[in-house]
């Protein structure tokens, strides 16, 4: 079978090897880090760490789910995704309020206006930027893992007053594991007395180089509260766009990923999705994670009903059977069996991960007092 030791997995995730061992424990696995664990126990670790894993061999279930294959000519710009992190209270979510204000979309909030943690806006050269919100603190490792890798760039969100905290660090990380390119928004430099060059300097200490220092990440001076140098901030994301030259294929089944999820009681199971390929239309078939349903409905991050949603929109679809988890992918199928077909399949997965986990920890045990 399939191993690999828990330091090697750490090294993949960008995890502390104690932390994975932490993690086994609770699923009742005992593991040292040159242990060496199956890929089923593997797969369970990374996906609570946050992380989609895609096996080389998977079953004939799942053949053909990833999809047709785009051809250059199929490819069509898309607005990048980007995602704010950043340690706790250094004004993530007051910047993205304040750069949701700058949308001039001219769109009036619809029906029901909520905060979901991702929105589209337009700016004045016609650009539309997606914005994804991570929540700050310890526990949601997992979810600001997952926004990275829905991600095409990182804006990370450092207080002037503050400087480098054990999250801006964490998210520093995350980053360069998932080789997204980053750009800092030094943050609060309304406040009094703040020291750039004390913040340069602890950044350049985890390897984050600001032009001015003679890197290649670019370093904007923002000030949510007053508003300051969002139209700079705005102006590197464009720069950063496009040098990465984002498309993607409008012209296909939709595929994407959960953003957020939850169980709405009078709509029911509500998820954000992202659209990452492909136009989800109302009525299509859709399975995500273990779950499935026909989108009933489409609804923008105003409230506004949509028919469709292109690459690199966030919205929220209604009409799954069930609330999906948060990092998991979506894609639209042929039908109604297919969509079953999938589904069933994975739950027997994810139950056979379970029992296969408890095994494995009886048998450990067993070795242990053996
Ligand atoms: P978490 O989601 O809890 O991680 O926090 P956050 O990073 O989203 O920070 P949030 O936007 O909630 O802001 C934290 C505090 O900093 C609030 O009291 C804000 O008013 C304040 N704040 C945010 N931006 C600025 C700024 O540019 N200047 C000043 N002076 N205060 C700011
Ligand atoms: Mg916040």
């Amino acid at each position: 079978p399939d191993l690999i030791t828990v330091q090697e997995l750490a090294n993949r995730m960008a995890a502390r090897a104690g932390e994975v061992v932490k993690a086994l424990f609770r699923m009742g696995v005992m593991a040292t880090i040159t242990q060496s664990i199956d890929a089923d126990t593997a797969e369970l670790v990374a996906t609570e760490f946050g992380h989609r894993v895609r096996r080389v061999s998977e079953s004939d279930v799942e053949q053909g789910l990833e999809g047709e294959v785009d051809t250059e000519e199929n490819l069509e710009p898309r607005p990048p995704v980007v995602t704010i992190m950043g340690h706790v209270d250094h004004g993530k979510t007051s910047l993205l309020d304040a750069l949701r204000k700058t949308d001039v979309a001219g769109r009036e909030a619809g029906g029901i206006t909520q905060h979901i943690g991702a929105y589209m806006i337009q700016i004045p050269s016609g650009d539309r930027v997606t914005f994804i919100d991570t929540p700050g603190h310890e526990a949601f490792t997992a979810m600001r893992a997952r926004g990275a890798s829905v991600t095409d760039m990182v804006v990370l969100v450092v207080a002037a007053d503050d400087g480098v905290m054990p999250q801006t660090i964490e998210a520093i990380k995350h980053a360069q594991a998932a080789n997204v390119p980053m750009i800092v928004a030094v943050n609060k430099i309304d406040k009094p007395g703040v020291n750039l060059d004390r913040v340069r300097n602890e950044l350049l200490q985890h390897e984050v180089v600001v032009e001015s220092l003679g890197g290649d990440t670019q370093e904007i001076q923002v000030s949510a509260l007053k508003g300051t140098n969002l139209d700079k901030l705005l102006e590197a994301i464009i720069l950063q766009a496009e040098v990465l030259d984002l498309k993607a294929n409008p012209n296909r089944a939709a595929e994407g990923t959960v953003i957020e999820s939850k169980l709405d009681k009078g709509r029911g199971p509500v998820a954000t999705v992202l659209v990452q390929k492909g136009t989800l239309n109302q009525g299509d078939i859709v399975v995500a994670g273990a779950e499935w349903g026909r989108v009933r409905a489409i609804i923008d991050d105003m409230g506004i009903p949509l028919t469709g949603a292109e690459p690199s929109e966030p919205v929220e679809i209604l009409g799954l059977t069930g609330v999906p988890s948060a990092g998991e992918t979506f894609v639209a199928v042929e039908d109604e069996t297919r969509a079953r077909e999938i589904t069933e399949f994975r739950q027997r997965k994810a139950r056979e991960k379970v029992a296969a986990a408890a095994g494995a920890a009886r048998g450990t045990l067993n070795d242990m007092l053996a």
